[in-house]
């Protein structure tokens, strides 16, 4: 098994993204730290409790994080994902609490209680949490195995702007301390997310299925992708965050490459945009793996064959 913590905004793709984990063997979720994004924090948090009941799974320890991003306001998404940020299932208020330690703290000591090169980081937010713990304590960096994440874009553009994607958008000073930290990071984008599209027969799968997760995920991805597929005009709306899951549990159904990445900090109009040297023409070091494409159809299979697991 794979030792892995989520530091999320959930928000109905990130559910599904943990929800899938939760019900994957090869995984062993060790926690969820939680970051504002989607909706504030005291929304997200309650959200990460609300799914590890729903999947039965509440010995996986919650832990609030970063109220705001490092030095910005917070920018929110409460069109996209409703007001609760998980707007769509009827889930009943959580019964457990989140930890007392800080969601940064928590991955902190997390990294260190394990043996060196074991753990990974599965960010489905803003990198607030993150930037935080490897400026606290820059020994895990070397420790992690690596972080997988959702976030940028290249040939899609952005989502929030026509430069940046949300997450990067929302914190890019923490995005860019990532970035330079040396993690080995793989990256997950627009650019393989809008490829990875919520059709109806898609969603009916997982509504099919039967089981609570599988109607809740169902009823998640309808509220969800009303927004984005009149944005965009397409069949389906783009799942994002659950594509993070997918790469761990199958990397094989993804193709990409090494690059080196930039986060703009400074320029208003391009704030959060993630510069990609795709074709190498800077000769700047490679600092992360950029998937540029994926099976879709494998994709939903693994994601609702997972959910099917479920209670
Ligand atoms: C990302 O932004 C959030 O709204 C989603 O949960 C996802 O993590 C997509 O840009
Ligand atoms: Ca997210």
């Amino acid at each position: 098994t794979r030792a892995v913590i989520f530091d999320t905004d959930p928000g109905q793709d990130d559910a599904v993204a943990i929800l899938a984990a939760l019900a994957s063997p090869e995984l062993e979720v060790l926690g969820i730290s939680t970051v504002a994004g989607n909706i504030p924090l005291d929304l997200t948090t309650k959200n990460a409790l609300k799914l590890v009941e729903l999947a039965g799974r509440t010995d996986v320890p919650v832990h609030a994080g970063c109220d705001r991003p490092l030095g910005r306001a917070l920018v929110t998404a409460e069109h996209v994902h409703g007001e609760t940020g998980l707007d769509g299932p009827d889930l009943p208020e959580p019964a457990t609490k989140a930890g007392a330690a800080h969601g940064a703290d928590f991955i902190i000591e997390t990294v260190r209680s394990r043996e060196a090169g074991t753990v990974t980081l599965l960010t489905l937010g803003p990198l607030t949490n993150v930037a935080l713990a490897f400026a606290k304590a820059p020994d895990i960096v070397s420790r992690l195995q690596g972080l997988v994440m959702m976030g940028g874009g290249c040939f899609e553009g952005g989502n929030i702007t026509p430069a940046a994607e949300f997450n990067v958008y929302v914190d890019p000073e923490a995005a860019a301390m990532v970035f330079r930290s040396g993690v080995p990071i793989t990256v997950l984008s627009l650019d393989v997310t809008h490829k990875m599209r919520s059709t109806k027969e898609r969603i009916a799968a997982f509504r099919d299925l039967g089981n609570a997760a599988g109607k809740a995920v169902a009823a998640m991805l309808t509220f969800s992708e009303r927004f984005d597929v009149e944005k965009y005009d397409w069949e389906g709306a783009p799942l994002h965050d659950p594509s993070v899951t997918a790469y761990v549990l199958d990397p094989d159904m993804f193709e990409g490459r090494d690059v080196n990445v930039e986060i703009e900090t400074g320029s208003p109009l391009t704030r959060g945009m993630t510069v990609v040297d795709y074709w190498g023409v800077t000769g700047r070091a490679k600092n992360a793996f950029w998937v540029r494409s994926g099976d879709s159809d494998r994709f939903f299979a693994l994601l609702t064959e997972r959910i099917g697991r479920l209670p």
